[in-house]
């Protein structure tokens, strides 16, 4: 009796995705905020290999520098020509006896381009291996369109008696509506020898690792197939249609585990939830909502409708609508938007609000601050409390180099002031509506910086006569009278 625990998983990803007519390799392409090899990866987990190895070959730079990012424990094997799956195979069997003389226990083997394959199944294909004591397991499939797939061809006796591929079979065997799924599990001793014996003679010259079955039925040794209750799991990502395919799936299956952990979803079909995302019950999400990377959204926050948060964390009871937001805080009950742009460093305090057309970088607002309408604000700390006005302008750069300002609490900024930084406006202070503030204001204290107004009576009449404006003038009962802004309190 071999260990129980798997002394491998080999994945096969050395293919080109031609079909994708991409400069990326087909298994980087994402689903859910994680590369078809990622998901993979993660399934082959769940049944803890002492090994992981994966087969690359076309585009191999970048496919073993994201392996080695994502999944630093796993080796890699450089299959230089690709000779078939049954090549790839045996390329990774010998590296894994000449460079960790094969613990015994089962050998899994994957495709990496099937993002869509559970942890559950891996695991309910290595039992089913176990239970039935066959050379060999492998997954299986019945689908309504077969075409294309290699057909499980069973004896008298229903067992398994070889895999044929699509293009190599007759009429009678092309009917057959189960398939191989491309996922086996095979006791290693047996796998090694059989490999050896593969040979090219079939419709693509290549070495099939699918006729290690035929092989093994040929010496008596018994071969066991594992239906898969949802086909979903094995759908293969080859073209783009594939790649929009595996996505909704994905979305399907992300989004019905969030409602059933107690977070609502008013449209599903349009909420997308990367896999790192994480939820606390209450959470309502509004349509054409996006919640990619590693952001967490707090209970009874409502995000969207129309918000796309990457990497953010929302505070509990927080409401976000209508808002692009990338790597930004958002704090318990805080306000954003519609049409708020929070780029990275964007921290939004307790209780905050930060309104329509309002873009924030790097810039931290206190907690219960204002900064309700068309602003911009980078690098600056704004206080507790403080008030904004509409359209203020954080002037942060000289051309050159990145300012800092600060706003105290409580303080009043009037509308349209351009806070020239470097400066400081003090606590409790106050800025006058338009002004350009390029000094210090100390905390209390009223800056005015700007022009005083003057009027020029009957300006109108002289320089633009005949007009609607002139004509509007003259219709006004009193004419205006020559005054100063002094009359007027500021701000
Ligand atoms: C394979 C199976 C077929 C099964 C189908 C399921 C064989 C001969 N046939 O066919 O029975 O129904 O998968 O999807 O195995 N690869 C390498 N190196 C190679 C060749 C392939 O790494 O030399 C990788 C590919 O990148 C891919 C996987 O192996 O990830 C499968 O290869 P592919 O050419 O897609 O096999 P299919 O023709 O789909
Ligand atoms: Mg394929």
């Amino acid at each position: 009796m071999t260990d129980r625990r798997p002394a491998a998983v080999i994945i096969l990803a050395a293919g080109e995705g031609k079909r994708m007519h991409s400069s990326t390799p087909k298994v980087l392409h994402a689903v859910a905020g994680r590369s078809l090899i990622g998901h993979v990866l993660e399934a082959a987990s769940a049944v803890d290999p002492v090994h992981v190895v994966v087969v690359v070959g076309h585009g191999r730079d970048r496919v073993l520098a994201h392996v080695e990012e994502i999944a630093p424990w796993a080796d890699t094997v450089v299959q230089e020509e690709q000779r078939g799956t049954g090549h790839a195979v045996r390329i990774a069997m010998s590296a894994l006896v000449s460079e960790h003389a094969l613990p015994s226990g089962p050998v899994i083997v994957l495709s990496g381009d099937t993002p869509l394959l559970t942890g559950d199944t891996v695991e309910a294909l290595v039992e089913a291996h176990h239970s039935s004591g066959a050379a060999a397991t492998l997954l299986s499939a019945v689908l309504a369109d077969p075409s294309g797939y290699g057909r499980v061809v069973r004896d008298a006796h229903g067992s398994v008696a070889a895999i044929v591929e699509h293009r190599d079979a007759d009429e009678a065997t092309r009917l057959i509506d189960e398939i191989n799924a491309g996922m086996y599990v095979f006791d290693s001793e047996d796998l090694l020898p059989a490999l050896e014996r593969i040979g090219t003679n079939n419709d693509q010259g290549e070495e099939y690792l699918t006729d290690v079955i035929g092989i093994l039925r040929a010496q008596s040794q018994p071969v066991a197939a594992l239906l898969v209750p949802d086909s979903h799991e094995i759908l293969g990502v080859n073209d783009r249609v594939q790649l929009a395919e595996a996505a909704a799936l994905m979305r399907d299956r992300i989004n019905d585990r969030w409602m059933r952990a107690g977070v609502s979803m008013l449209d599903p079909s349009s909420t997308w939830i990367d896999v790192d995302v994480d939820l606390e019950a209450d959470v309502t999400l509004l349509p054409q909502t996006s919640l990619l990377g590693p952001t967490s959204v707090g209970s009874m926050a409502r995000v969207g409708p129309g918000t796309t948060l990457t990497s953010c964390e929302v505070g509990e009871g927080a409401v976000v609508i209508h808002t692009w937001a990338n790597l930004a805080v958002i704090g318990p009950r805080a306000s954003v938007g519609p049409f708020s742009y929070l780029r990275p460093g964007a921290r939004i305090g307790e209780e905050a609000k930060v309104g329509a057309f309002v873009e924030m970088k790097n810039a931290e607002l206190g907690d219960g601050a204002k900064v309700p309408h068309l602003s911009y604000v980078g690098d600056a700390e704004i206080g507790a409390g403080a008030n904004i006005g509409a359209a203020t302008i954080f002037v942060n750069y000289d051309g050159q180099e990145k300012h800092r300002a600060v706003v105290g609490r409580h303080a009043r900024v009037g509308s349209d002031t351009m806070i020239v930084a470097p400066v400081t406006i003090g606590d409790g202070a106050y800025t006058a509506a338009g002004s350009v503030v390029t000094e210090d204001v100390p905390p209390g204290a009223m800056a005015v910086g700007r022009a005083r107004q003057r009027n020029i009576p009957g300006w109108v009449e002289r320089k633009r006569p005949g007009t609607a404006s002139a004509q509007a003038a003259a219709e006004h009962e009193s004419a205006p009278t020559e005054t100063t802004q002094e009359s007027k309190e500021t701000p």
